[in-house]
């Protein structure tokens, strides 16, 4: 058990520039925090991130980053998060959505509702069960590669790695592509100005229709080929339409996993008391897992403003971005007694780093058994584990919070 609270540490950082807040938003609503560059996000974010809670209104107008709201806590994210007639996800009312347009999450009800019902059932509790001992080996394959060396950057050697090789395997494309998807799916999340984002956007888009190509000519049993064979109505997807969930399935599932993993796998590097009782009880495992998720959630996902809206006492014009920072979401929850305690025992542990309302994360099952699985195998073979002697884990903010890097050291 360990309180997040404790001793706050941030490093430096370069701010965007400030831009003019809108007429409407009282000074008292303006709080600038940079939720890429911010010094809070560049270590220990979980914690240091929180003085929003204190020092921030719990939905702030920001004038960095060219300018939007940011919602900090947890209640009324949820309830925003589910009124997508008034806070949309589609680019027509979305300044902050990516091009060329993903879905399912670029779109809002009723059209969602219909690429959830194609793409729901491969992604359903059953059929990711279906794929854990493929994932278990994996696992397994990659640990048994490092164990004897005795150190690793994990986030190098193992998270980047293990949800790529997943996905390529999900769709069916050649395991070579993986060092070059590692650093797309780095770059579309992390890069700062979105014209780097949106052109590594047309990189992966240039490669998924290359997938979904081969496909039209060799049919297989894989997601890509059971899209191209889906219908709405009777018609199949456009070529637009493939292409952004195409898209999507990359970019959703890469650098989420791999943050959270080794997000979880620091705090257990510091937390040897209770990386002792994983590794005595694997089983505890799976009822820890979430908790260990709910303290670790790194999305920072993005709404429009729909039409004029008073809505938790804040005034939102139309064509207004809203920053949902997850984040800091799972220390927020009014259910959790204490919820900056990490409690493996706790029963019930609820939290958003799936987000929440209708594009709650298509791929979570699929996330939870990357991760237990991943867990339980570590536990199995490396039963003592910590920072390497020195260092620091640094990490950066963003779309996905993430470590920067991860450098590891354990008895041979
Ligand atoms: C721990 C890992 C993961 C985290 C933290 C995460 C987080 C999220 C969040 C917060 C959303 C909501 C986006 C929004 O409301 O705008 C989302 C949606 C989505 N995620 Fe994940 N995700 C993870 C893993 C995955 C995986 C493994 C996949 C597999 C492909 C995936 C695919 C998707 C898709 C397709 C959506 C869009 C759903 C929709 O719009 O209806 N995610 N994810």
């Amino acid at each position: 058990m360990a309180n997040l609270s404790s001793e706050i540490t941030v490093g430096p950082a370069a701010l965007s520039p400030l831009t003019q807040a809108p007429p409407h938003v009282p000074e008292a609503l303006i709080f600038d925090f940079d939720y890429f560059n911010a010094p809070e996000l560049a270590h220990e974010p979980h914690r240091n991130a929180l003085i929003l809670h204190d020092k921030a209104p719990p939905i702030f107008w920001s004038r960095r980053n060219g300018g939007h709201w940011i919602v900090t806590r947890a209640a009324p994210a949820l309830a925003m998060l589910q009124r997508p007639d008034l806070f949309p996800s589609d680019p027509r009312y979305n300044p902050g959505a990516r091009t060329p347009r993903t879905l399912p999450n670029l779109s809002d009800p009723p059209e969602h509702t219909e690429y959830r019902r194609i793409l729901n059932k491969w992604f359903a509790p059953g059929a990711m069960a279906a794929m854990e001992p493929e994932i278990r080996a994996l696992a397994i394959e990659l640990i048994e590669e490092l164990r004897p060396r005795g150190e690793s950057e994990f986030l190098r050697d193992i998270a980047k790695q293990f949800p790529i090789v997943i996905f390529l395997r999900l769709v069916g494309a050649p395991l070579e592509d993986r060092e070059m998807l590692c650093v797309w799916a780095e770059r579309a999340v992390r890069a700062p100005e979105r014209a780097e984002r949106d052109a590594v956007g047309r990189d992966m888009l240039a490669y998924v229709r290359k997938l979904f190509d081969e496909r039209r000519r060799n049919p297989g049993p894989d997601l890509l080929s059971r899209l191209l064979a889906a219908t709405i109505d009777g018609r199949s997807l456009t070529q637009a339409e493939l292409d952004g969930i195409g898209l999507l399935l990359f970019l959703g599932g890469l650098d989420t996993v791999a943050s959270v993993l080794t997000f979880t796998m620091a705090y257990l590097a510091t937390h040897p008391a209770d990386y002792a009782r994983l590794v005595a009880d694997r089983g505890l495992i799976g009822r820890a897992l979430e908790e260990l998720l709910r303290v670790h959630g790194v999305g920072t996902i993005e709404r429009g403003v729909k039409e004029e809206v008073t809505f938790e006492g804040v005034d939102f014009k139309p064509g207004e971005r809203v920053s949902f920072m997850l984040g800091l979401y799972g220390m927020d929850i009014p259910e959790i007694d204490d919820p900056l305690t990490v409690d493996l025992d706790r029963e019930i542990s609820r939290h958003l780093i799936f987000g929440a309302g209708p594009h709650r994360c298509l791929g979570s099952h699929l996330a939870r058994v990357e991760i237990r699985v991943f867990l339980e195998e570590w536990c199995a073979r490396i039963p003592h584990f910590g920072i390497a002697p020195g260092k620091q884990v640094r990490t950066m903010g963003g779309i996905v919070w993430s470590p920067v890097d991860m450098p590891l050291v354990w008895p041979q």
